[in-house]
């Protein structure tokens, strides 16, 4: 249940506020049907992470990780923009300056009309060449042999995501920071805090003087051993499904 007090003040605080980021995780695509990864019923306690989702694996057995991939690909086929990816891209129209970074690879921010969106773990709908970094989509592979190969140069090609063990895109990570520094209200719906990266722009611009309001149904509790203490993970948590408050949130102003 929503705290009515903090929702004030988080409401509040989104109608002042002129450059918004939203950190969206695999809570933000729940309520589309897409698959979580932690917690009851999430893609880690059905599939190994170790055999379908790390550099490793990728080297070891390709073929693995692109079936993985292509379950995914099918899954985020069938979703639909849920009313929180709707109500998210509705901000644009009432704050000035509204992006979303995202670890979600399912395409459905952009499906629900937001417009500056930026996929930190990539994108399930594209295949990579690693060597010349051309992206294809995959509806024009032939994915009769996985890895499927590269049209042009006949090369393995890759999933355009990130995995396990591998360095996030620096031009991607310098545009995230950019961002969260330049924000002065940030929303983040939806992410465990389990991967480091998202949960460290959170408070990197939070250090920088943005408003941090987490949106999820559980309050996020971040291993406290990367600060080397407990680290206090929002300014107000609102306890919830993203589908309920924040377009809720989005109606107030
Ligand atoms: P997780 O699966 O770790 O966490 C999902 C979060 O969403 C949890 O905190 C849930 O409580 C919350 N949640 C679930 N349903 C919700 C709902 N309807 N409304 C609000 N909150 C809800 O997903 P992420 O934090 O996104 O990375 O995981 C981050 C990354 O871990 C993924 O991008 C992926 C994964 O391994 C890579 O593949 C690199």
């Amino acid at each position: 249940m929503v705290d009515q007090q903090n929702f004030e003040k988080a409401a509040e605080r989104l109608r002042s506020a002129s450059n918004l980021v939203v950190i969206t995780g695999a809570g933000v695509s729940a309520e589309s049907g897409v698959h979580t990864f932690r917690g009851k019923g999430g893609l880690w306690e059905e599939y190994d992470v170790g055999e379908v989702a790390t550099a490793s694996a990728l080297r070891r057995d390709p073929e693995k990780v692109w079936k993985f991939l292509l379950l995914l690909r099918e899954e985020t086929a069938k979703a639909r923009p849920n009313p929180a990816h709707i109500a998210i891209a509705t901000l644009e129209k009432k704050i000035p300056t509204v992006r979303v970074i995202t670890q979600n690879i399912d395409g459905l921010h952009q499906a629900g009309g937001s417009t500056e969106v930026l996929e930190i773990h990539g994108n399930v709908q594209t295949a990579r060449n690693e060597i010349t970094g051309k992206l294809f989509s995959i509806n024009d592979l032939d994915l009769t042999t996985l890895p499927p190969p590269c049209p042009e140069t006949g090369e393995a090609l890759r999933p355009n995501v990130l995995y396990f063990e591998e360095q996030y895109d620096s031009d991607i990570l310098t545009t995230a920071s950019t961002w969260v520094r330049q924000a002065d209200v940030i929303l983040v719906v939806g992410t465990s805090g389990m991967v480091p990266t998202p949960y460290i722009l959170a408070q990197e611009g939070r250090a920088a003087g943005a408003f941090l309001i987490d949106v999820n149904l559980v309050q996020n509790k971040a291993p406290s051993t990367w600060f080397g203490g407990a680290m206090d993970p929002a300014d107000l948590f609102l306890q919830g499904r993203a589908g309920e408050v924040v377009p809720r949130l989005a109606e107030q102003q």
